[in-house]
C-alpha cells in the first residue's frame, strides 16, 4: 500500500522510523508525469532495497522556460496509481511552499565544474543550479542509501553525483539504463506533447546515435566528421532543429580528442527541438 506525505515533517517521522528497523532505503526523484522509465526505476530500488521512496515534485527553479514548465504535466492520482501498482512504499508531493519555505533552500553552494557549463548546462542558463539544490533538499530530507536515476539525463547524473560526493553524502547514486519506446525514441514525460507523426519522426534521433555511435567504433571517419553528419541527418530528415550533438567524455563530458577515442569511455549526447519539444538522449561508446 502507498502512503503519500506532502508534508517534510511528516515523512521524516516515518523514515526515522523505518530506518531505525534498519531498513535500507531507495530513493527516486522525480517530477512526475510518469512512464515505463521512471517504474523501471522503482523496480530497480525495490530490487535493491527494503523501503522504496518516490518523490514528485515539478520544480520550478530548474525550469529556464516558463512554457516548458507551464505545460509539465500534472496528475498526482494518476502517477500514485502507477507507483502503487509498482510496488512504492512510500511517495513524497510536497507542495512549492513545503519546499522552499524559505529563499536560501532554492539556492546552493556547489559548483559542478566545467561539465556543468556545457550542453544541456550551455542551452539551459540556471539549470542544473535548480537541480542541484532541489536534489541537495530531496536528499536532506529523505537521506536514501541508494538514489537511482535515468541514463537519458546523463549530464545530471554526473552533476549529482559530484553533488553527493562535494558534500559527502553517504548515498550511492545509481545511474539506470535508458527506457525506450519501440521505435527507439527515449521515454521521457514530454513525448506526449508530439504529435503521432512527430512522434514517429522523433524516432531518428536513436538511430543517429546509434550510427554515430557504430561510425566511432568503425574508425573510418574522424570525430568532427560524425558529428557533421550526425547534425546534417537531423537537420536534413526531420523537422528537427538540433540545440547540440557532442562526443564527450563519459567521465566529466569534455568534448573527446581523437586520442581518447581508443582510450576513454565516450557518450554521444544530443538535444533536439521538435514540434516546440525539446528532446534529449544519449548513448555511451
Ligand atoms: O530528472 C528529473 O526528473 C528532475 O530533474 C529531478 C532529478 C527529479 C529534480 O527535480
Amino acid at each position: 500500500m502507498l502512503r503519500i506525505f506532502d508534508k517534510v515533517s511528516d515523512i521524516q517521522s516515518v523514515l526515522s522510523k523505518e530506518r531505525a528497523g534498519e531498513k535500507s532505503v531507495g530513493f527516486v526523484p522525480t517530477m512526475g508525469a510518469l512512464h515505463a522509465g521512471h517504474l523501471s526505476l522503482i523496480a530497480k530500488s525495490k530490487q535493491e532495497n527494503e523501503l522504496t521512496v518516490a518523490s514528485i515534485f515539478v520544480n520550478p527553479t530548474q525550469f529556464n522556460d516558463k512554457r516548458d514548465y507551464a505545460l509539465y504535466r500534472r496528475d498526482l492520482e494518476g502517477d500514485s496509481k502507477m507507483l502503487e501498482d509498482t510496488g512504492c512504499d512510500l511517495l513524497f508531493a510536497p507542495s512549492v511552499e513545503e519546499m522552499y519555505p524559505n529563499e536560501s533552500y532554492k539556492t546552493l553552494d556547489f559548483n559542478p565544474g566545467p561539465m556543468g557549463e556545457r550542453l544541456e548546462g550551455a542551452h539551459r542558463p540556471g539549470h542544473f543550479a535548480g537541480v542541484a539544490a532541489v536534489v541537495k533538499r530531496l536528499f536532506d530530507i529523505v537521506q536514501p542509501d541508494k538514489a537511482y536515476f535515468g541514463q537519458k539525463d546523463y549530464q545530471q547524473y554526473l552533476i549529482i553525483r559530484k553533488l553527493v560526493s562535494d558534500f559527502e553524502m553517504p548515498i550511492k547514486v545509481i545511474p539506470c539504463p535508458t527506457e525506450r519506446e519501440e521505435s527507439g525514441l527515449a521515454m521521457s514525460s514530454r513525448n506526449e506533447r508530439l504529435s503521432p507523426e512527430g512522434r514517429k519522426q522523433a524516432a531518428l534521433i536513436y538511430k543517429v546515435l546509434s550510427k554515430a555511435k557504430e561510425q566511432i567504433s568503425d574508425k573510418s571517419m574522424s570525430l568532427s566528421e560524425i558529428r557533421q553528419k550526425a547534425l546534417d541527418s537531423l537537420e536534413r530528415n526531420g523537422n528537427f532543429k538540433a540545440d547540440y550533438f557532442d562526443i564527450c567524455s563519459a567521465e566529466d563530458l569534455h568534448a573527446a580528442t581523437e586520442q581518447e577515442r581508443a582510450t576513454e569511455r565516450l557518450v554521444i549526447c544530443t538535444a533536439v527541438n521538435l514540434e516546440g519539444v525539446r528532446l534529449i538522449d544519449n548513448v555511451l561508446a
